[in-house]
């Protein structure tokens, strides 16, 4: 591993020369995020749902843009919203990373993961070689829920359309989906992050790979190294794309 690829582990803290082959299995899930994980649960398959009678699926980049800027579908989040936020980056990257909502931060600049959060996640993309310009980012919510709450199931289901729309234009080779609101929403399932990382599911055919939020990981920063494997994981599932 080189010089370079070191100190983004470090920012991300992780100290390599610490791993031990057995981390996985000795590292307990704790905090917020999960329950601990049991053995070898099956990856999640979702399939996109058939179009909704709605014209989202035919805009191009500037429309969907317009569309989701003047979105009122939920009403709580666009009159509290200073902007919406639609997502950032390489529009033909090959990664898609999915989060769950703007917060103070993305919602006050327009932009996803500009916070503290977003300054672990562009360390972790470049512990895998990626500047965060070179990759999408997106979240499952275009507007900031009022005070940090989390999403409501009807407003991830108003939502939905946009991100896929999202998908369908960028084509990515793989989905980097962080936190457990975000991957629960995309894979439609209860199921704790826990028993959802550590594999690859797929979201319409395209490989996605679950892991924790940044912002849990810096709450619990133990945790970093199992973000470190399912950010390998990510790398490794995507290599083996372009080999097939
Ligand atoms: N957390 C998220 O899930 N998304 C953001 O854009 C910022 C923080």
């Amino acid at each position: 591993m080189d010089a370079r690829r070191l100190q983004y582990l470090d920012a991300m803290g992780i100290q390599v020369w610490e791993r031990r082959a057995t981390t996985r299995d000795e590292v307990r899930d704790t905090g917020s995020e999960e329950q601990q994980a049991p053995q070898a649960p099956k990856p999640e398959t979702r399939n996109l749902k058939p179009a909704l009678p709605n014209d989202v699926a035919a805009l191009d980049w500037t429309a969907l843009q317009q569309r989701v800027q003047t979105c009122t579908l939920c009403s709580e989040l666009a009159a509290s919203r200073t902007q919406t936020v639609f997502g950032v980056g390489d529009r033909q990257a090959q990664w898609l990373v999915i989060g769950e909502a703007p917060g103070a931060d993305e919602d006050a600049q327009g932009e996803p993961f500009v916070g503290r959060a977003g300054q672990l996640l562009n360390a972790m993309l470049l512990a895998i070689g990626l500047k965060r310009e070179q990759v999408y980012i997106a979240n499952v919510l275009k507007c900031r829920p009022p005070n940090n709450r989390d999403p409501k199931a009807d407003e991830a289901a108003n939502c939905e359309p946009y991100l896929q729309r999202q998908i369908a234009l960028i084509q990515p080779r793989l989905i980097l989906v962080v936190g457990r609101i975000a991957a629960q929403n995309l894979l439609n399932t209860d199921t704790p992050i826990g028993k959802l990382r550590g594999r690859v599911h797929q979201y319409g055919g395209i490989p996605l790979v679950v892991t924790y939020h940044p912002a849990y990981l810096l709450r619990s920063p133990g945790e970093k190294r199992k973000a470190w494997d399912d950010l390998r994981l990510a790398v490794a599932t995507l290599q083996q794309g372009a080999g097939a």
